[in-house]
């Protein structure tokens, strides 16, 4: 096999995501290393677990560059170039990115982002979700590009809303379908079996899964 992408994880929080990512990549033919893991946030709970798994970690606080966003990406820019890496996945990062660290990583960074795109942008996806009464829900994993939660989308993950949901019980169906996708997504853009038409990501292998595909239709009886 070729040479396995090294990957950078960034993370505010748990870092459930993570957790996903490191643990397929734990696999010898995974075709991405969890090489870094990095955070905004100093004690954020996921930086210890990849401590853990004997993964590099790094914080770049963003308090430090009070007023000065790209003050902030130029030091996780550089904290990433010293590290080698070279693919950059968003599991849970929670600052908003300017033109200058997406154009720096572009076609090469990824997000996971909890609702089925372009449907829910933004944050409180979940309690959105019922409040319009959407009957599937989910999760998306996109390249990054300069508007929020927008870009190429490589994978998305649907559930069923159940009558008696709250924003937790949703929000937990679409983490743990979250832990499925992203894992899967990072494999394709890391392999590079993909190529791009427009805005759409079409694979050029491993299309024999679909057909496995079913449609999901929520209520089904
Ligand atoms: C996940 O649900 C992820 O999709 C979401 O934050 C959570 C992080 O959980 N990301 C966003 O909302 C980004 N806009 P985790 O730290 O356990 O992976």
């Amino acid at each position: 096999m070729s040479q396995r992408k090294k990957t950078a994880i960034l993370i505010s929080g748990r870092g459930s995501n993570m957790g996903a990512l490191i643990a397929a990549a734990l696999k010898p033919d995974y075709p991405a290393e969890i090489a870094l893991v990095v955070s905004n946030v100093p004690d954020a709970p996921g930086l210890a677990r990849a401590a853990e798994f004997g993964i590099a970690t790094a914080v770049v606080d963003h308090k430090a560059y009070p007023g000065d966003r790209e003050g902030f990406e130029r030091a996780l820019d550089e904290t990433l170039k010293g590290h080698g890496i070279e693919l950059v996945a968003l599991a849970g990062f929670m600052r908003l990115l300017t033109p200058f660290l997406v154009n720096a990583w572009s076609n090469r960074m990824i997000n996971i982002h909890p609702a089925l795109l372009p449907s829910f942008k933004g944050l409180a996806t979940h309690e959105r979700a019922l409040e319009e009464g959407v009957k599937l829900h989910g999760a998306t994993v996109h390249f990054v590009s300069a508007e929020m939660d927008d870009g190429p989308m490589i994978i998305q993950g649907a559930v069923p809303v159940l009558d008696d949901d709250t924003p937790q019980t949703l929000g937990k169906r679409v983490l743990e379908v979250e832990h499925q996708i992203y894992p899967k997504a990072l494999a394709l853009v890391a392999s590079g079996s993909y190529r791009l038409k427009g805005q759409q990501v079409v694979r050029t292998s491993g299309t024999g899964e679909r057909e496995a595909a079913a449609p999901l239709i929520n209520p089904a009886d």
